[in-house]
């Protein structure tokens, strides 16, 4: 367990789990047969769940922790995210059949880095869980910020 996790009990994390869970059991993975659940926590306590979505156009596969994601996004405001901020979210709990947790693919590191910053991710796998903070998966993101650079040369 990682510094971070304090402020998230036992409990809670358990009740996270369920909602990653539930939403595993929706996965569409016709393609890999890999299911995977994601439930996030804003650090006021509202939960978000999202499951992996396969295209038949492979590359158009939605990923669990992004689907999560665009679930916290519809129902909060389009500001919400700041680190003061009772809606940004503060874990992100994954729920997967593998035999060993998994970590976000690149591209949901990528979504996490500009939606979830501040936030520790947690991976399941039966008994087993393994913990991140979204900037030690991706330390030197990139972001709005580098898209605003000078334009005059
Ligand atoms: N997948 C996720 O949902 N999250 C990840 O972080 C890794 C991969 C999904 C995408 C695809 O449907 C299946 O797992 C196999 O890659």
């Amino acid at each position: 367990m990682i510094d971070g996790l304090e402020d998230l009990d036992d409990d809670r994390i358990a009740a996270v789990r369920r909602a990653a869970q539930a939403a595993r059991s929706r996965a569409r993975c016709r393609h890999s047969g890999f299911a995977v659940g994601a439930a996030i926590t804003t650090a006021a306590g509202r939960v978000f769940a999202g499951c992996n979505v396969e295209s038949a156009s492979y590359g158009l596969t939605m990923c669990a922790e992004r689907s999560a994601i665009c679930a916290w996004a519809t129902a909060t405001d389009r500001d919400s995210g700041a680190p003061d901020d009772d809606e940004r979210i503060s874990h992100v709990v994954i729920d997967t059949c593998a035999a060993v947790p998994t970590p976000p693919c690149g591209a949901c590191r990528q979504w996490l880095y500009e939606f979830a910053r501040g936030a520790v991710v947690i991976s399941f796998a039966g008994q087993s869980r393994k913990s991140w903070r979204v900037l030690d998966l991706l330390p030197d993101g990139f972001d709005l910020s580098d898209v605003a650079l000078d334009r005059s040369s």
